[in-house]
């Protein structure tokens, strides 16, 4: 039986978890999986009441599971950034080295859409984030901190060995996807000198991939980009910060983040599932907010553990609850409700159409 660690975290995180929690349960009796899960207090109200963030040995523990299914860290009560480094960093970039943050981004429906005259054969690309470098990883620090003198440093990091994994991942990936295979390299060499790193190995790797199309674009341009021609994009690979940058505008032109997962992946390890959505702590607690994010991030974990029909057909119950008129819209106000949405998942999830994996 495979063993799943469910982090429901923070603001909304428990509520979409429990709804995501729901569709792995309904889905698993239909494929005929067993999942067992076992949930973890860490976030803001354990680490108020114990002081304690992500307790030693825990790592080890997390380990041993076979995913990792998070909501979402982030308090407004405890400093800013100190439970998402020690949470979210903690496994992404600690021992666990989830060196792949992975984040499709994939127009369902029309309506979802903010621009012009754009439809789903539009918006459908995968972005391969690099998740263990880069402004991220926390070295740099303060000199005469709250002095008119006060100087702030903070090291952006690129390994030979962190960049050439995530490319080779990346056209591992354009090699499965049978949309274009190009893959587009965004970095900003232009400006930051040493990004060059990311050029010449994305060159060198390439060299041993001849069937995949090699794309370059600046992070300016390719926001740009994104939004006038978001049809050219295809895979796409980039660092960790302009990572996290351009993976919000893809999450907004294909519905919000209501709808956009992630996978924070090392391929053969434990890997952990979320929603790309923050903690949102003023919806918290109201039973409004969308829990589709938190069920892609249940999608995206079963293809991952290579439950490959489980992961299509949820793929197409989403794609009929988006599209059967039931859901207008993804935001808190839409009248559904956080039940609401995966009531009408479920119900697409019991039509039996044929699953071909
Ligand atoms: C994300 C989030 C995180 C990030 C924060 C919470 C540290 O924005 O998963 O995209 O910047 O990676
Ligand atoms: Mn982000």
């Amino acid at each position: 039986m495979a063993t799943i660690a469910v982090i429901p975290g923070d603001g909304v995180g428990p509520e979409v978890i429990d709804e995501a929690v729901r569709v792995l349960d309904r889905i698993s009796e239909i494929e005929g999986l067993a999942f067992d899960t076992v949930t973890y207090p860490f976030g803001a109200d354990h680490y108020l009441k114990t002081g304690e963030l992500m307790p030693n040995g825990i790592i080890q523990e997390l380990r041993q599971m076979d995913a990792i299914l998070l909501g979402a860290i982030g308090d407004p009560r405890v400093e800013t950034g100190v439970l998402e480094r020690a949470i979210i960093g903690g496994m992404r970039w600690g021992e666990l080295d989830m060196y792949i943050n992975l984040r499709p981004i994939k127009l369902y429906a029309e309506y979802l859409c903010p621009l012009k005259d754009k439809k789903p054969e539009h918006i459908d690309m995968v972005f391969v984030r690099e998740n263990t470098e880069d402004l991220y990883i926390g070295i740099g620090g303060h000199f005469k901190k709250g002095t008119p003198d006060e100087v702030a440093i903070q090291q952006m990091i690129m390994t030979r060995k962190g960049v050439e994994r995530a490319i080779r991942y990346a056209f591992e990936l354009s090699r499965k996807r049978a949309k274009t295979n190009k893959l587009t390299l965004i970095d900003k060499a232009n400006a930051i000198g040493t990004m060059e790193l990311w050029t010449r190995t994305f060159e060198e790797v390439g060299s041993e991939y001849p069937d995949i199309e090699r794309d370059h674009a600046y992070i300016d341009a390719a926001c740009m980009w994104m939004v006038k021609n978001p049809e050219w994009f295809d895979v796409a690979v980039t660092g960790n910060m302009m990572g996290d940058i351009i993976t919000d505008l893809g999450a907004a032109i294909s519905g919000g983040l209501g709808i956009a997962a992630s996978g924070n992946i090392h391929p053969g390890q434990v890997s952990m599932f979320e929603p790309i959505h923050g903690s949102a702590p003023k919806h918290a607690g109201k039973g409004l907010i969308c829990p589709l994010a938190a069920i892609s991030a249940v999608q995206m974990m079963l293809d991952y553990l290579g439950h490959d029909s489980a992961a299509v057909r949820l793929d197409q119950a989403l794609t009929r609850a988006l599209t059967g008129g039931e859901i207008r819209s993804l935001s808190t106000d839409s009248g559904i409700g956080t039940s609401g949405y995966t009531d009408i998942v479920l119900k697409h999830l019991a039509t039996d159409d044929a699953v071909s994996a």
